[in-house]
């Protein structure tokens, strides 16, 4: 038996294939882009997502002959991309992506209506989907009136699979429609945003069956038995089932196109005065929380970009010693910033630049500023009482080793490197697909991946990136004060 996790993300999606106790039997990738037609805009066509996605089954069909006893498909997609649907499943426009600000004066109005933060456990970020069809409901007057169902990604890829309109209570919970802390719509929230319950779709929990591979794509992989579809999750929620975040104190930090950094919690504590996001993890009563900033490896990339050089030659050219932080500062809002900020206009920014200013120092002064980045955000959930003794490093940022020395030092925290493989949102939502099939436990399933390495944070650098990271907040600051 095998079972099937996809990662929709935001540059490509990822298809992997474990066995019936989640040991990865093989993957297949496929890329693709984001268009960005006017500053702060995010924007990606649903059609590729499933182009990729039947590509990357067709390379498993090929390689892998375990691809046909599959029993369960679970779909990990990036988080609050508005998948507008007319009532006959038709998309009406490009999604608007989780990174997009357009919608930073809906969200602020949403924000501040009675109720709104209580029940959804959280600020209304400008890149959370209420906002997003609020700004459509004023700029495309037309196309709102079409709009039957409005689907997040892996509830897209979910409608693909099984046919039916449903999505996870993970993903679901950064629309600000649900209320988190009892898992379902609220209707008060829709209302907030003119939008009805029936254009919402059915929800179940990650690991529960969302329904069944539909028949004409059981056909097409050549399957013959019943294929359960679970609910599946976010993307980070799939990555915290990736790397065995159940409970309190269990959590990573991610270096991806997004910066994250996550704690599993026992119970539902909200507190979205800090713009901390609290959202129900994809197993049954069980919440996570986490700050999220916009630019992390973005940042590099820019910079790679701009230069010409690929991000791994640019981290390669500071060699593997942590050495004492830079001079110079950069401030890494490329987008707009979350967690702590909340601020969709602010824009980043380099102070201490001087003519003797290499590319180098402008490579560590970027892996430095979004360290300073997450350490906002590890402050910001230290304020909720979370417990962050020891965090995963997951994400691409992670093959930096001078990057992971500088995380763990700014932070303070050690950071656990798994053994080589699998272990970040695919392998999570393999896991869901087993769980909705087998019907087992989460405690069973979903365990922490093997430790091969702990990147300790450097005492002899502590007090000068304490230093640094007080220059870093004051640059903040001043930025703010002219921008
Ligand atoms: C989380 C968020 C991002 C996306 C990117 O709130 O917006 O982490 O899920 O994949």
């Amino acid at each position: 038996m095998s079972y099937l996790g996809f990662d929709l993300g935001t540059s490509g999606l990822r298809a992997l294939l474990v066995d019936d106790l989640g040991v990865p039997i093989g993957a297949a990738e496929r890329s693709y882009q984001a268009t960005h037609s006017q500053p702060g805009w995010s924007e990606q066509d649903p059609a590729k997502w499933i182009e990729a996605l039947e590509s990357a089954v067709e390379e498993l069909r090929q390689q892998f002959p375990a691809f046909a006893g599959l029993r369960g498909i679970a779909v990990a997609g990036h988080m609050h991309g508005a998948t507008l649907l007319d009532n006959q499943n038709n998309v009406l426009r490009p999604c608007i992506l989780w990174n997009d600000t357009r919608s930073h004066l809906q969200a602020a109005r949403l924000d501040a209506m009675h109720n709104v933060r209580q029940l959804s456990g959280n600020i209304v970020f400008p890149g959370f989907t209420a906002p997003k069809l609020e700004w459509v409901r004023e700029n495309e007057p037309a196309l709102f009136a079409k709009v039957a169902k409005v689907l997040l990604p892996a509830a897209y890829l979910n409608l693909y699979l099984t046919g039916d309109h449903v999505a996870d209570l993970s993903d679901s919970a950064g629309t600000s429609w649900l209320d988190v802390g009892e898992r379902c719509w609220s209707e008060e929230l829709l209302a907030a945003s003119h939008m009805r319950l029936d254009q919402m779709p059915r929800l179940v929990e990650g690991s529960q069956a969302a329904g069944q591979l539909r028949g004409a794509l059981a056909t097409k992989w050549g399957l013959t038995r019943p294929v359960a579809v679970a609910g599946g999750a976010g993307d980070n929620a799939a990555a915290a089932c990736g790397i065995g975040a159940l409970h309190d104190g269990q959590g990573f930090v991610s270096l991806g196109t997004s910066g994250v950094l996550l704690t599993a919690r026992n119970g539902y504590h909200p507190a979205p005065e800090t713009a901390v996001h609290t959202f129900c993890h994809a197993v049954p009563n069980r919440w996570y929380q986490m700050g999220v900033m916009l630019s992390a490896t973005d940042s590099l990339n820019w910079l790679s970009q701009i230069t010409n050089i690929s991000p791994a030659q640019l981290t390669a050219a500071l060699g593997d010693q942590l050495t004492a932080p830079s001079p110079t500062r950069f401030l890494p809002y490329l987008s707009g910033e979350r967690t702590p900020h909340n601020d969709a206009l602010i824009r980043g920014g380099f102070t201490g630049l001087s003519a003797g200013t290499s590319r180098e120092d402008l490579t560590q002064s970027v892996l430095e500023g979004v360290a300073f980045g997450l350490r906002d955000s590890y402050e910001a959930l230290c304020e909720t009482g979370a417990d962050l003794e020891a965090l995963i490093a997951i994400g691409g940022g992670t093959g930096s080793r001078y990057w992971l020395k500088v995380l763990a030092t700014v932070l303070g925290v050690p950071l656990q490197l798994p053994v080589g493989g699998e272990f970040g949102a695919a392998l999570g939502a393999a896991r869901l697909g087993l769980m909705a099939d087998t019907g087992q436990a989460a405690e069973e399933i979903v365990v922490a991946p093997k430790i091969a390495e702990v990147i300790e944070p450097e005492q002899r650098h502590r007090a000068a990136f304490d230093e640094a990271y007080k220059a870093f907040r004051q640059a903040y600051a001043g930025l703010k004060a002219i921008q």
